[in-house]
C-alpha cells in the first residue's frame, strides 16, 4: 500500500520518478506527489492518479537530479491534495514520503504542536517529518542522525525517504515492515517499493531489511543499523524482464495476466515436475522433509485470493498426504490466541509477500516454535524472508490489482507440495502419483483451451452486466473456486457476489433466488457431480438464471442451464486450475462493460501492508 520511488544521479529525476510511480500505482492510487531538490526543495502533489499529477506539474520547473515521489492508498485522512505525500516539515526545509502507519502519531503530534510545529494534513506522515525536524533542531545533528533518532520514537511500520534542503546531494531512507529496494546504477541510485521502477536502469539491487537506514551521499551507498552500526549491503541480480511489467498489447494488465496462465503455471512447475524422470522436486522442503513427514497438523495462513488457494490446499493435503489442515484468515489467527506447537507446520501464502496480517501471523507462529513454509510470488519479499523455507510461485510480476495468475501458480505449487508430502508419507500409491503427474503436465494446455472461451464468455457478460447480485456455487475442490469467482466479480465490477458450497445454499441464500438472480455453478464431472446436478435443479425450480461451468461433453447440465461454459476435463483435484479461468474472464468482461477501472479498482491496493 502506497508506492515510493526516489532517484539520485546524473539524469533528470522527475521523469524517472513519474514513470516509477506509474509502475507502482497498483499499490495505491488516490493521490500522488513528488519532491524535487535543486537548491530549492519543491513539493508538488495532487489528489487523483499519477496522470493527474503529471498534468498538474506540466508547467512547473521540475529540473533536478535528486527527487522522490509517492502514490498513496489513504490510511490517515481522506484522499485530498493536503493529505497527499510528500509532506514538508514546518520550516519546509525537510520533506518525506512514507509507506506504512505510525501508531503513536497522536501523542507525537501533541508534543510537536507544543514545540511550535504546525500541521496542514491529517496524516501520521506529517508528524514523522516534523519529529525529524525537531530532533535535528534539539540535537544540532545531521539529517541522517535525526532520522535515526526519530526511528527510536515512532511505533508502527514505515518505508520512508527523506530529503532536506540543507543536504543537497543526499537521500536518507529507512524501513520497518514496509518493503524497500535500492537499485545501484552507474553513478546513480534508485529507491522503490519494489523493483519495477528500477529494472529499466539496472539489475543490481539491494533489498533493505527492517531497522536499516540507507544513506546515499557523494555517490556512495551506505546501510547502517538503527544502532548506527555499518552493514554490508547484499547486492543481488534481478531476474525480472521489462516485458513482464508492461501490457504487451493487452488492454489491461488483468487480461494479460489471465492469458499468461498457461505460461505461468508451467513456470511454477519448472524443475519441480520432471515427468520423464518420474521425479517431483521442491528444493524448499528438502531441509525440512522430516518435519513435513512427521507434522501433526498444517496451518495455512493467508488473506483474500491467497486464502482461497489455501482452501484448495486443505483439500489437496488432507486428500493426498492425510495430515489435518486448518486454513486461517491471517488477520483472525494473529489475534485469537491460537494453539500452535513445535510439531505444526505453518504455510503462509502471499502473492506480494508483504501482506501485514500474514506477516504478523508468521511471527506469532514462529514465536511458538512452528516451522514456517512460505509460498510467495515476489522474490525477496518480507514474507519470503521471514519464513524458514518456501517455494516461489514464479508467476512473474502481477500488476492488475485483482489476482489471477498468482492464484493458479499458488495452487500449482501447493498441488506439487501435497503430492510430494503424500509420496514421502506413503499415503499415495505410485500409480496414483504417476497419474497425477501426467495430468498436471497437461494443465497448461487445458488452461490454454479454456482461454479460447473468451468470446463466448464476453457474450454472457453482455447479458449480465447490469445484474446487482450474483451467487457462485461449487462443491469439493470447486467450492474455493466459487469463492474466488465471487471475489473477482465484486472487487472489479462492484456487483455484490457471494460464493457458497452448493449444498449449503438451501440453508439461507436460496431465499435470494428469483428470476433476476444469476447463479454461476461450477459443475464439472467429479465425485460430487450428481449432487451438484440436484443443486442446479433446486435453483431452476426457483427460476434462477443458471450459468454452468461444466466438463467438455456434458450432456445433462446443458438441458438445465441457461448458459453453459464447457472447460476441458481433468482430474478432480486439478480442476480448480481450469475451472477458475472462465470465472476470471467473466468478471473481467463484466467490469469492462460497466466502465470500471479493472486494473485499479476503487479502494483497493495490490499490497496490503497495513493490518
Ligand atoms: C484479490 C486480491 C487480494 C489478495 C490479498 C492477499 O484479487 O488480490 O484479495 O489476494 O490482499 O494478498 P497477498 O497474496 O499479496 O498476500
Amino acid at each position: 500500500m502506497c508506492g515510493i520511488v526516489a532517484y539520485l544521479g546524473h539524469r533528470e529525476a522527475c521523469p524517472i520518478i513519474l514513470k516509477g510511480l506509474h509502475r507502482l500505482e497498483y499499490r495505491g492510487y488516490d493521490s500522488a506527489g513528488v519532491a524535487l531538490l535543486n537548491g530549492e526543495l519543491n513539493v508538488y502533489k495532487k489528489k487523483g492518479k499519477v496522470s493527474d499529477l503529471e498534468g498538474f506539474i506540466a508547467q512547473k520547473d521540475t529540473h533536478a537530479n535528486v527527487g522522490m515521489g509517492h502514490t498513496r492508498w489513504a490510511t490517515h485522512g481522506e484522499p485530498n491534495d493536503e493529505n497527499a505525500h510528500p509532506h514538508y516539515s514546518t520550516s519546509q526545509r525537510i520533506a518525506i514520503i512514507h509507506n506504512g502507519i505510525i501508531e503513536n502519531y497522536a501523542a507525537l503530534k501533541t508534543h510537536l504542536q507544543k514545540q511550535g510545529h504546525t500541521f496542514h494534513s491529517d496524516t501520521d506522515t506529517e508528524v514523522f517529518v516534523n519529529l525529524i525536524e525537531e530532533i535535528q533542531k534539539q540535537n544540532a545533528c545531521s539529517l541522517e542522525e535525526a532520522v535515526r533518532l526519530a526511528l527510536h520514537e515512532v511505533v508502527g511500520a514505515y518505508a520512508i525517504v527523506v530529503l532536506s534542503k540543507d543536504a543537497p546531494n543526499q537521500l536518507i531512507a529507512a524501513r520497518k515492515g514496509s518493503p524497500m529496494v535500492i537499485g545501484i546504477g552507474e553513478g546513480e541510485f534508485f529507491i522503490a517499493s519494489d523493483a519495477t521502477p528500477i529494472i529499466e536502469y539496472t539489475n543490481e539491487v539491494v533489498y533493505v531489511n527492517d531497522y536499516e537506514i540507507v544513506v546515499i551521499r557523494d555517490g556512495q551507498l551506505e546501510i547502517r543499523s538503527k544502532e548506527d552500526v555499518s552493514q554490508t549491503p547484499y547486492i543481488q541480480k534481478l531476474a525480472m524482464e521489462l516485458d513482464s511489467i508492461e501490457k504487451g498489447g493487452y488492454e489491461h494488465f488483468m487480461l494479460k495476466e489471465i492469458f499468461e496462465q498457461p505460461r505461468s503455471i508451467l513456470d511454477s512447475m519448472r524443475g519441480r515436475l520432471e515427468l520423464e524422470a518420474g521425479h517431483l522436486n521442491m528444493g524448499g522442503i528438502r531441509a525440512y522433509e522430516q518435519k513435513f513427514v512427521n507434522a501433526q497438523r498444517i496451518i495455512i495462513v493467508a488473506c483474500g485470493t491467497s486464502w482461497h488457494a489455501g482452501l484448495v490446499a486443505e483439500y489437496l493435503i488432507e486428500d493426498l498426504a492425510r495430515i489435518p489442515v486448518e486454513v486461517e484468515y491471517a488477520s483472525e489467527f494473529r489475534y485469537r490466541n491460537p494453539i500452535i506447537t513445535e510439531r505444526d507446520i505453518v504455510i503462509a501464502i502471499s502473492q506480494s509477500g508483504e501482506t501485514a496480517d500474514t506477516l504478523a501471523a508468521i511471527e506469532l507462529a514462529k514465536s511458538k516454535g512452528a516451522t514456517i513454509f512460505g509460498v510467495c510470488n515476489v522474490v525477496g519479499s518480507s514474507i519470503a524472508r521471514a519464513t524458514d523455507a518456501g517455494a516461489y510461485t514464479h508467476a512473474g510480476p502481477e500488476i492488475g490489482v485483482a489476482s489471477t495468475k498468482a492464484f493458479t501458480a499458488q495452487v500449482t505449487v501447493l498441488t506439487l507440495l501435497a503430492m510430494i508430502m503424500g509420496q514421502k508419507r506413503g499415503t499415495i500409491t505410485d500409480t496414483k502419483l504417476r497419474e497425477l503427474m501426467v495430468e498436471l503436465d497437461t494443465i497448461p494446455s487445458k488452461v490454454e483451451k479454456a482461454l479460447e472461451l473468451d468470446t463466448e464468455i464476453q457474450a454472457i457478460a453482455e447479458i449480465f452486466k447490469d445484474a446487482t447480485n450474483f451467487l457462485y456455487l461449487g462443491r469439493g475442490y470447486n467450492f474455493p473456486v466459487a469463492l474466488e469467482g465471487a471475489l473477482k466479480l465484486k472487487e472489479i465490477s462492484y456487483i455484490h457476489a457471494e460464493g457458497y458450497p452448493a449444498a449449503e445454499m438451501k440453508h439461507g441464500p436460496i431465499a435470494l433466488i428469483d428470476e433476476n438472480m444469476p447463479i454461476v455453478v461450477i459443475a464439472t464431472r467429479d465425485s460430487s457431480y450428481e449432487k451438484v446436478v440436484s443443486n442446479i435443479q433446486e435453483v431452476k425450480a426457483r427460476k434462477g438464471r443458471i450459468i454452468a461451468v461444466v466438463s467438455e461433453g456434458d450432456t445433462v447440465i446443458p438441458a438445465m442451464a441457461e448458459f453453459v461454459i464447457e472447460v476441458p476435463h481433468t482430474s478432480e483435484i486439478l480442476m480448480p486450475l481450469v475451472s477458475v479461468v472462465p470465472l476470471q474472464l467473466l468478471s473481467y468482461h463484466i467490469a469492462v462493460l460497466r466502465g470500471c477501472n479493472v486494473d485499479q479498482p476503487r479502494n483497493l491496493a495490490k499490497s496490503v501492508t497495513v493490518e
